[in-house]
């Protein structure tokens, strides 16, 4: 039974909002209630489903009345547990999902201000109609959310040319924790007046406010896209290649996603109809490479195959496969979209999200397997990941056992013991080592509760102070997204 106050405060929640913006049904709301990974599984009486800003700020209004934790959620695609509620059962998830207006397009200025439940996919789509580029993208694009995007500074496989999601927003709309709206809904890429309210806001998870509304910035649309997978002979070749990419093609690198041999064969494993157009996959490291051109196809081709060419001379890539057709550039992508959903169908993984100086991560890489290979034996790296921005997805999954492997049932209770057992000890080891080299334990994925005790061990008290000051001040009775990112 949720505790009075949380009763109180849902009886309140129907009576102004109506019994169509909550669901109590569990079998309506579980999907709501566990992560995408099935990783971090709460407890909570309800989901609420505001319909516009203004019930939103009611509803956080209640709950600042009641003193009841909400937990906002978009597409629930978050990887750090950020977006499910406690197991007290006393926490109220707020879904953002029916927020779906586009309120302004200004093609002029290159920006589209839209809610915050519109999916990315849905903003990519009418950021193309307007003949303009919304350009983050993600492999869960087709669920998470602008406001989940924001909430997370996301970053996915353009960002080496445009950044992450931080860089793509202009302007924001926030509930408070005070349930007051904060407008700052501005197209305007310099506006220096004093703290930025919007930087706060991004990449807080929702535990500072919840956004409502953004103001989008959108790019020229590239007039031609090559892709191409590259065969490298190791993770240094990859990184020596990734410096000739970008001498030679400068801002015109738009991907550059690292995919080792674990991982690719994972996809060929559990999405067989993926692998077939590439020979042998599985049996060597492959960096996929993207290049745009603001002229066409034949300056796009050019500058691919020079920069190949010369790889392939030098000896930093061993074979290479030039996209002939945007159907083959999206079966390329696909493989690389599939390696999360592959990962997910063996069982669960030790899961690291690290950003590292670029020109740390051959040492790292060799250092590392050594250390993990003494601490678990049999261990499969599963690494993959934005190579161009050094950010790795530096994944560790249980060895395989020939008894139990064929048996999806079996296989997965034995992936859970064996993250249960040593994930631990698992995230200090590759996080001391990260830290060790000037690294990040968190390059995009947010810490959530999945990274928020060991963020704590490596930030300074100074630091973490500051943090605790900022969440006290923005939200006083700790009610947005309560034990996500700092304990107060
Ligand atoms: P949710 O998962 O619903 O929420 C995430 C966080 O944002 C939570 O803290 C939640 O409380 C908060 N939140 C959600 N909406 C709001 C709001 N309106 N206001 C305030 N707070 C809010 N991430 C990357 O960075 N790069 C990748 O390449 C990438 N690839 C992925 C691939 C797969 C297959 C999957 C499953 C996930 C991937 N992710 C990636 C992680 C995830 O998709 C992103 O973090 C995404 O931005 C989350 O959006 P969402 O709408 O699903 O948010
Ligand atoms: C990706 O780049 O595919 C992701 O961030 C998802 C993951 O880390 O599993
Ligand atoms: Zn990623």
């Amino acid at each position: 039974m949720p505790s009075a106050s949380v009763q109180a405060f849902l009886t309140e929640v129907e009576q102004q909002l109506g019994a169509s913006c909550l669901k109590t049904d569990p079998d309506l709301i579980s999907t709501h209630l566990i992560d995408w990974r099935g990783r971090y599984q709460g407890r909570a009486p309800a989901v609420l489903f505001p319909g516009s800003t203004d019930q939103v700020a009611q509803v956080v209004r209640l709950a600042a009345k009641h003193r009841v934790g909400l937990v906002p959620q978009g597409g629930n695609t978050g990887l750090t547990g950020a977006s499910v509620p406690d197991d007290s059962g006393d926490q109220v998830v707020i879904s953002l999902t029916k927020l779906q207006a586009i309120r302004a397009v200004d093609a002029a200025n290159k920006t589209m201000t839209l809610e915050a439940g519109v999916t990315l996919a849905k903003a990519q789509d009418e950021a193309d109609a307007l003949g303009l580029l919304f350009p983050l993208t993600l492999p869960s694009r087709g669920s998470a959310t602008i406001g989940g995007n924001l909430a997370t500074n996301c970053g996915g496989t353009a960002v080496l040319r445009y950044g992450n999601a931080r860089a793509l927003c202009l302007g924001l709309e926030v509930v408070t924790a005070t349930g007051e709206i904060w407008s700052g809904l501005r197209g305007l890429r310099k506006d220096n007046t004093g703290y930025d309210l919007r930087d706060l806001f991004i990449g807080s998870e929702g535990t500072l406010g919840i956004i409502t509304a953004a103001v989008l910035a959108l790019s020229p649309k590239p007039a031609a896209l090559m892709t191409a997978l590259a065969k490298v002979p190791s993770v240094e070749s990859a990184v020596g290649l990734l410096g000739l990419a970008q001498k030679k093609g400068a801002a015109q690198l738009t991907g550059f996603e690292l995919m080792t041999k674990p991982a690719l064969s994972l996809v060929s494993q559990y999405f067989p109809v993926l692998a077939q157009p590439i020979q042998g996959m599985g049996s060597a490291d492959l960096v996929l490479l993207e290049i745009s051109s603001p002229t066409g196809e034949v300056e796009a081709v050019g500058l691919l195959e020079d920069i190949l060419s010369e790889a392939y001379e030098s000896g930093l890539v061993q074979d290479a496969l030039v996209a002939q057709s945007i159907q083959q550039a999206q079966t390329f992508w696909d493989i690389r979209d599939h390696i999360t959903l592959a990962s997910s169908e063996d069982g669960h993984q030790i899961k690291h999200d690290i950003g590292l100086p670029i020109s740390c991560i051959p040492d790292f890489m060799v250092s590392m397997q050594k250390e993990l290979e003494a601490l678990l034996p049999g261990t499969r790296i599963i690494n993959f990941g934005h190579l161009g921005d050094g950010n790795l997805h530096y994944n560790l999954a249980c060895p395989i056992n020939p008894n139990v492997w064929s048996d999806r049932n079996r296989r997965h209770e034995a992936c859970k013991q064996f993250m249960q057992r040593l994930e631990e000890e698992a995230h200090h080891r590759v996080h001391n080592r990260v830290v060790s080299l000037g690294g990040s334990i968190s390059a995009e994925h947010g810490l959530g509760v999945m990274r928020r005790d060991e963020a704590a061990r490596y930030k300074g008290p100074v630091e973490m102070g500051l943090m605790r000051s900022i969440k006290t001040a923005l939200d006083p009775l700790n009610i947005l997204n309560p034990g996500k990112v700092v304990l107060v």
